[in-house]
């Protein structure tokens, strides 16, 4: 009778053993997979396979999802940013995401040629996705051709443009592989319009201060309201004001973002002249310039007449995007440097 128990006690304390050990020294997991090889050698048989490897997952705690869901999870992240989106839906008065009275000019140069105020609509890229855009044709809530000659049929397509950079193109731009380690680094919007990249770079980067400097009264109603609303006061900053009034911000910054500043809201080629030279100016070494589109095509288009080279370096972004992502292009309109 007493056999048995001593047996038993005898394996207790062997496994108390055992578990101890697995404490307090490192495993070998490559020699553990070695040897878990040459245990199942001999289990030729699928079923007996099958058999074995659910003994193996229930004796280690691990359930195994029998139809792999390839689908991406959606993050906590990706639904306050889908919240966000609806919410500035919501509180603008059209499609257009225009302020009130907002004069919005198109610019006179190569890269939209052709654009003019009867043939070109703004759908901002921020709120509405390309799948969105072809919905809203579809149900007519969006036009997407206009008339040439009244009551004629001759139509020509509509040109869409928007203000801001897309969700898919700020992930890319915080992460990582792009901007590298942002930790600690003071990121500024100039022109920070809707707020996209602040809201952006406080769900999926690192940046631990985030500013957005607005000269339109109405955006920075709109990126407080948000700010205040989400709880994102303890890293983002909204400015009202004129950045050429504020080189103070320019200054203080590690990563300076410029999406088309002032292409749309700008006419007189001289400010944008001023523009350039007070970036320049404020500017500082080893700080980084992220641009939409790059500083080539923005001084070519504006006849800028001012040197890069020497106040920055292009950075190559050549980072792996699935080429099958329909957005491919999107990605390659960002622009990163580095002052010289
Ligand atoms: C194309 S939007 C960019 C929005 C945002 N940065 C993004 O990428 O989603 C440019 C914004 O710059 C603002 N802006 C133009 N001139 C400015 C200036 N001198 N100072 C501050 N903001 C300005 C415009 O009102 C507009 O909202």
């Amino acid at each position: 009778m007493s056999e048995p128990t001593n047996k038993s006690n005898k394996r207790k304390k062997q496994e108390e053993i055992v578990e101890q050990d697995e404490t307090t020294a490192p495993i070998d997991l490559e020699l553990i997979k070695k040897q878990f090889k040459d245990l199942v050698r001999p289990i030729k048989d699928n079923d007996d396979r099958l058999d074995f490897i659910s003994f193996v997952c229930s004796h280690l705690n691990i359930q195994i999802d029998p139809i792999p869901d390839h689908k991406p999870k959606e993050s906590k992240q990706e639904n306050v940013l889908a919240t966000i989106i609806q919410d500035i839906k919501d509180s603008l008065p059209d499609i257009t995401t225009e302020a009130p009275n907002e004069f919005i000019c198109i610019p006179k140069n190569n890269s939209f040629k052709g654009y003019t105020k009867e043939n070109t609509i703004n759908v901002d890229g921020f709120l509405y996705t390309d799948e969105d855009i072809d919905e809203m044709v579809e149900s007519g809530k969006l036009q997407s051709h206009y008339c040439l000659d009244c009551n004629s049929k001759s139509v020509a397509t509509l040109n869409y443009i928007s203000h801001s950079t897309t969700p898919n193109q700020l992930k890319y731009m915080f992460s990582e592989a792009f901007l590298g380690d942002t930790t600690d680094k003071k990121l500024l919007d100039i022109g920070s319009r809707l707020g996209s990249v602040l809201y952006t770079g406080y769900l999926f980067g690192q940046c631990s201060k985030l500013t957005g400097i607005e000269i339109n009264q109405f955006f920075v109603d709109l990126q407080k309201n948000i700010i205040k609303k989400y709880k994102m006061t303890d890293k983002i900053d909204i400015v009202h004001g004129d950045i050429m009034k504020n080189s103070d911000l320019v200054q203080q910054s590690d990563i300076i973002y410029m999406n088309n500043v002032l292409e749309f809201f700008q006419e007189n080629k001289d400010l944008h002249i001023e523009f350039w030279k007070f970036i320049q100016k404020h500017t500082k070494k080893g700080m980084k310039l992220v641009t939409i589109p790059s500083l080539e095509e923005s001084f070519k288009n504006n006849k800028i007449p001012l040197k890069l080279k020497g106040w920055v370096k292009k950075i190559d972004t050549d980072i792996p995007v699935p080429e099958d992502d329909p957005t491919f292009g999107d990605y390659q309109e960002i622009h990163l440097y580095t002052i010289l």
